[in-house]
């Protein structure tokens, strides 16, 4: 069953790029090829973070194609996995690739406040949604803030964000994220390395960041 909660603004337009079509090419081209050649962090390396601070009661927003929850260890046979994403198309695709966790599903903008009367959880997934997002790191600020009720106490928040501003990259990636900032693709012209920390250690007090080839790799706790 899916929920949709509707936007009272108008969302983000880059969502609407992940037609059915552009899905098709998504886990082989942007998380295979891109990844590993262009933004120089192999998706291995993120599915190795999610074996590492996935839970067996989990919430993953801006789910894509399901891709790291369907290779991922869970140290359960059926985990409780709750899905949300703003594009429908994204969570059908999702919903069916996890379809053997049974997975509760949620169609919103997780930069608006909703209430959602869910129990919270013991790990959140925020994986290659920030860049994505409209604004500044400031702006995008509002996703931690709406999480946070969202996360049991001593559990953990992790995920995956490309920076633009001071990380040191090739000129194809300088070539990559200028197309994809101009295409709205992705809007992260603004993001640094301090300014995703900063925002993190205003609503989490533990806060771990490294950053491989143009991505950082975060976790954080309340
Ligand atoms: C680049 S994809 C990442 C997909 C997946 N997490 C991965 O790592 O492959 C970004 C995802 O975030 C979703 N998204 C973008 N803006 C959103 C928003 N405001 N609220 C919820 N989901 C959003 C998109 O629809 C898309 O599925």
């Amino acid at each position: 069953m899916k929920i949709s909660i509707t936007s009272s603004r108008s969302p983000w337009s880059g969502h609407s790029w992940f037609t059915k079509a552009f899905l098709w090419t998504y886990d082989w081209f942007a998380l295979g090829f891109c990844c590993q050649f262009v933004w120089q962090c192999p998706s291995s390396y993120i599915l190795k973070f999610y074996n590492e601070h996935i839970s067996a009661n989990h919430l993953d927003i801006g789910v894509g194609t399901g891709f790291f929850l369907d290779k991922c260890r869970f140290h359960v046979q059926l985990p409780s996995l709750v899905l949300l994403d703003l594009n429908p198309n994204m969570l059908e695709k999702a919903q069916k690739r996890l379809n053997r966790y049974h997975p509760q599903v949620y169609q919103m903008n997780i930069m608006e406040s909703h209430p959602l009367s869910i129990p919270a959880f013991d790990s959140i997934g925020l994986s290659y949604i920030l860049h994505c997002l409209p604004g500044t790191m400031a702006t995008k600020e509002a996703v931690f803030q709406n999480i946070v009720p969202l996360l049991k106490p001593g559990g953990t928040v992790f995920g995956t964000t490309f920076l633009y501003k001071g990380v040191k990259r090739s000129p194809l990636a300088t070539c990559a994220f200028w197309f994809t900032n101009l295409f709205r693709f992705m809007e992260n012209k603004e993001d640094s390395l301090d300014a995703l920390e900063q925002s993190l250690k205003k609503h989490f007090s533990e806060v771990y960041i490294e950053r491989r080839g143009c991505a950082a790799l975060f976790w954080a706790r309340r």
